[in-house]
């Protein structure tokens, strides 16, 4: 695999694997954890992992770094291993493990895995993902829903509307909250929430194959096809929905302004949720969540997971093993996605205690396991390598804010870097 990775990547994993070796032994039973959970109900959930790990005996040296999605943790994260002085752990997702495990930098979770039986616990889908060349380095902390639409319920009703489920009565639901004197659609313009609402329209127009022959595949008559074309369109539609403000503002902000009613919707991935439960508000009354108009028999998933890196002392590799043991313990699963606002990895747990928009996400995860409509959120790290996600972000975010390109020009893009990408 290190063939088909970027110059500068194994440029980096040569001086990384060199400096890997003399790695400073971290202090005894201490796990420095690189995360980007920030916001208020990211960084209450991530709380509960600490609490946890210090109830062991263990410390937990906090290294988070702001920047919703984990752009600006993963620099940092490279920069450090650069440097060869890697965190224990780090929040690491998708194929990105695959990058690093490449490199040779994350520890074996075989022992903790066996003892923890995740070979029977996880869904093959998940399971695949933590092992680098057959061997667990990482695991997951949950399962994250993307494709999701949320309301303000009193707002839609102020304006006389319903939650649409489809595109058409999205428009026109638009045309009466604005009339109402609401902002319709809450946005934050940085490249990965730009990303999010534009796979969602993706999968709605095009359904599940299309979406993995564009985003999985990379096939490039997929990315320049009329249905391509018609996706980005209605994504550029949708930017009459937003308001002026929206230029670099954060995720949460934006969800901020649906809570506090300002404005009436927002796409975006189920760590929303945790905002909404952070503000005492509850699933179904205070605030409300449907799939993305159109894909309602998908799934569109995001799983964050944790990745230890190896370390020679032997204290701190205890403490990396119990936390990744105590990352799938029935205890952590409950509390942590429930105020994270995702759903466990393990599909054996009870989910009477979830709100209805979690045990929706539960059902609709295992149905489109069924169905075949289970898709990985490029946005998030989940269907593609770095380095082709980056250009992908470029010519999306671009196309989006300049009036002058056309989505037939950002349809030749996407299957440009598409065919540069092997
Ligand atoms: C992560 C979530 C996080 C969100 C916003 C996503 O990529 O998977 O855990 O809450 O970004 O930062």
């Amino acid at each position: 695999m290190s063939a088909k990775l970027p110059y500068a990547r194994r440029a980096l994993g040569a001086f990384v694997t060199a400096a890997a070796v003399s790695v400073p032994a971290a202090q005894a039973g201490e796990v420095e954890v690189l995360h980007w959970w920030t916001s208020g109900g990211e960084a209450e959930a991530v709380g509960t992992l600490r609490d946890l790990l210090e109830s062991e005996g263990h410390t937990w040296k906090d290294f988070a770094v702001a920047g919703g999605a984990g752009d600006s943790a993963m620099t940092v994260l490279k920069s450090r291993a650069m440097s060869g002085n890697p965190p224990a752990a780090a929040q690491i997702n998708g194929p990105e493990i695959q990058e690093w495990g490449e490199l040779g930098l994350l520890a074996n979770l075989d022992a903790v895995a066996e003892e923890g039986n995740w070979d029977e616990l996880l869904p093959g889908v998940v399971a695949d993902m933590m092992q680098h060349d057959g061997h667990y380095v990482a695991v997951p902390v949950n399962v994250h829903r993307v494709n999701w639409l949320w309301a303000n319920p009193e707002v839609l009703a102020d304006a006389g509307v319903e939650m649409p489920t489809t595109w058409d009565e999205m428009f026109s639901a638009g045309e009466a909250l604005r009339e109402a004197g609401y902002v319709p659609l809450a946005h934050g313009g940085q490249p990965w929430q730009d990303a999010t609402i534009f796979e969602s329209v993706v999968l709605s127009l095009g359904g599940a194959d299309f979406y993995r022959d564009a985003f999985v595949e990379l096939d490039e008559d997929s990315l320049k096809s009329d249905t391509m074309i018609e996706s980005l369109s209605t994504f550029k539609r949708l930017r009459g929905l937003m308001d002026e403000g929206m230029p670099g503002r954060d995720w949460n902000l934006a969800t901020g302004m649906v809570i506090n009613g300002q404005a009436a919707m927002q796409i975006m991935g189920d760590w929303a949720k945790g905002e909404f439960t952070a503000a005492d508000m509850q699933a179904g009354s205070d605030y409300l969540c449907a799939a993305v108009p159109g894909t309602e028999d998908a799934f569109t998933f995001n799983i964050d997971s944790f990745a230890m890196f190896k370390l020679d002392d032997e204290a701190a590799q205890q403490a990396q093993q119990t936390m990744a043991r105590l990352v799938l313990e029935p205890e952590f699963q409950q509390t942590f996605n429930q105020i994270k606002g995702s759903i466990p990895p393990r599909t054996d747990l009870d989910m009477s205690a979830f709100d209805s928009c979690a045990q929706q996400s539960m059902a609709d995860f295992q149905s489109s396991r069924e169905a075949s409509t289970l898709v990985p959120s490029f946005a998030h790290r989940m269907a593609m390598r770095s380095d082709v996600q980056g250009a992908f972000f470029d010519i999306i975010t671009n196309y989006f804010n300049d009036e002058s390109m056309s989505a037939e020009q950002a349809a030749e893009r996407l299957a440009q870097a598409a065919s540069l990408a092997f």
